[in-house]
C-alpha cells in the first residue's frame, strides 16, 4: 500500500530581518552571512507566538472537515516544547477541532523529531488505511544575541497530512537511520538556549549523511542518477551545500551540477526564514517542489533528516502525478512577502522581552492564532 505526504503546508511569523542589516549591527563583513552563511532574511517572533500557534497556523489552512473526521492521531515534533509534561500536541488536538477518539504526543530528537513522526504514523497507516495522521514540526531557533549561532536562527512550522494513497509523494521503504551519541549541539532543562559546537555540528552532520548515504546505496543498490533531487535538514543554507559537495565530489560534474541546481530550488524559502529545526527538510521540501520545473510524476526525491546528539536518516519518496495541484506558492510567497521588516533595534527588543509563564498576564495580537492570556502558568489562546 501507498502511504505518504498527501498535503504540506508552511507558516512563519510575521516578522523578519535583513541579513545585511544584521552583519552591519555586529561589524561583521555581510558576505560572510549571505554567502557564507545562505542567510538573505532571518524570521523573528514574538512572545504571544509559540510552537502552538505556528503549528495551528500551518494545519489549519490545510485541513478540511473531513480530515478532522479521519485523523486518528497528531505528532508534533518540537525541541521548543511549552511544557515539560503535556503534549503541545493535545492542545492542537483541540484548537483544529481534530475527532476525540484520537492518539495526540510530542516527540523529541532535535531536528530529527518530525522525521520519526511521520515513519510512526506511516506505519500506522499501513495497519489502518483509512486514517489519516497529522505530523507537524514546529519550532523557534534562538541561540542569543550576540551568539556565534545569532545568523542562523528562525522560527515557524511545517504540516503534513500523511494518507494512504497520498496525491503528493509516496514514501519508499527504503530508510537508513544512525544514531550517535555526540555534543554537538543540545539544550540542558532550564537553559532558554542550546550550548553549541558550531563545527563540530557542521562535520557531524556532513559525516553522518556520507554515512546514511553510502549504506542507503549499499543497501538499495541505487545511486546519485536514481534520484531527481534531494532534499536537506537546512539548518542554514550553505550547510547542505557542503555536504553535498563533500560526498558527490566524485561524481560526474554533469551529476553534481544537476543535484546542486534542485538544492538551489529547495533552498529559496529557507533563504528568507533561516532554521525551523525540525520543519527546515520539510519546508525545503516545499520549496523543491514549488520551485522546481524539473520534476515530474515518479521521480524519486531523497530526503536527509538530521538532528543534533545525533540521529539522522536517508529516506526517500515518489512524486504523484498531479502533485503540483496540492501545492500554494502563491500563498506562500504571500506570507513571506508580507512580513514586516523589523530593524535590528526592534529585533532585539521583541528578543528581550520573554514570556513570563509565572505571572499572570493578557495580550491582544492581531494574528490568527496567538497567547492572549497566561493564567496559573496556562496558555490561553485566541483562536481564528
Ligand atoms: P562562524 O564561526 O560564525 O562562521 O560559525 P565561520 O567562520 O565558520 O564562517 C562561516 C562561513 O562563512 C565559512 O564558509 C566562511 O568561509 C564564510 P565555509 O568554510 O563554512 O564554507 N565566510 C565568508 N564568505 C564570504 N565572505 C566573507 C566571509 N567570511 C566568512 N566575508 C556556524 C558559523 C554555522 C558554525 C555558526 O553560525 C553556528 O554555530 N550555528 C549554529 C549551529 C549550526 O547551525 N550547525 C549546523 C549543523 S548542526 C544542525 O544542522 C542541527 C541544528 O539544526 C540543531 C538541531 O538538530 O536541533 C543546528
Amino acid at each position: 500500500m501507498n502511504v505518504g505526504i498527501d498535503k504540506i503546508n508552511f507558516f512563519v511569523p510575521p516578522y523578519y530581518i535583513d541579513m545585511v542589516d544584521l552583519a552591519h549591527a555586529r561589524e561583521v563583513d555581510p558576505n560572510k552571512f549571505t554567502i557564507g552563511i545562505g542567510q538573505d532574511q532571518m524570521a523573528v517572533s514574538k512572545k504571544t507566538q509559540d510552537i502552538v500557534t505556528f503549528a495551528a497556523s500551518a494545519a489549519k489552512e490545510i485541513l478540511e472537515p473531513e480530515d478532522l473526521q479521519a485523523i486518528d492521531m497528531v505528532i508534533v515534533g518540537t525541541e521548543s516544547g511549552i511544557d515539560e509534561s503535556k503534549a503541545s500536541a493535545v492542545v492542537l488536538h483541540r484548537l483544529l477541532g481534530v475527532q476525540p477518539f484520537a492518539r495526540s504526543f510530542e516527540i523529541k530528537e532535535a531536528c530529527y523529531g518530525a522525521t520519526a513522526g511521520i515513519q510512526f504514523a506511516k506505519t500506522h497507516i499501513q495497519a489502518n488505511p483509512e486514517s489519516k495522521v497529522l505530523v507537524i514540526a514546529s519550532d523557534i531557533a534562538r541561540y542569543g544575541l550576540r551568539s556565534g549561532g545569532e545568523p542562523t536562527q528562525g522560527a515557524g512550522a511545517v504540516a503534513m497530512l500523511l494518507t494512504a494513497n497520498p496525491r503528493i509523494l509516496t514514501f519508499e521503504n527504503d530508510n537508513l537511520m544512525l544514531t550517535q551519541d555526540i555534543y554537538d549541539f543540545w539544550r540542558p532543562l532550564g537553559h532558554a538556549y542550546p550550548m553549541v559546537d558550531g563545527h563540530l555540528s557542521n562535520q557531524v552532520y556532513i559525516d553522518s549523511f556520507k554515512k546514511v548515504w553510502q549504506a542507503h546505496c549499499e543497501r538499495n543498490q541505487t545511486s546519485i542518477s536514481d534520484y531527481a533531487a534531494i532534499s536537506f535538514h537546512i539548518p542554514y543554507t550553505k550547510m547542505g551545500k557542503k555536504a553535498l559537495l563533500a560526498v558527490f565530489a566524485d561524481e560526474v560534474e554533469t551529476e553534481q551540477e544537476r543535484v546542486m541546481a534542485r538544492y538551489e530550488e529547495s533552498i529559496v524559502y529557507s533563504r528568507r526564514i533561516g532554521n525551523l529545526y525540525t520543519g527546515s527538510l520539510y519546508l525545503g521540501l516545499i520549496s523543491l517542489l514549488e520551485n522546481s520545473s524539473h520534476l515530474s510524476a515518479g521521480d524519486r526525491i531523497g530526503l536527509f533528516s538530521y538532528g543534533s546528539g545525533a540521529v539522522s536518516e536517508f529516506f526517500s519518496g515518489r512524486l504523484v502525478a498531479g502533485y503540483q495541484n496540492q501545492l500554494n506558492k502563491e500563498a506562500h510567497t504571500q506570507l513571506l512577502d508580507q512580513r514586516q521588516k523589523l530593524s535590528i533595534e526592534e529585533y532585539e527588543a521583541i528578543f528581550t522581552d520573554s514570556l513570563e509563564i509565572d505571572q499572570d498576564a493578557a495580550f491582544s495580537d492581531d494574528l490568527p492564532y496567538s497567547i492572549r492570556e497566561i493564567k496559573n502558568t496556562i496558555r490561553y489562546y485566541k483562536e481564528s
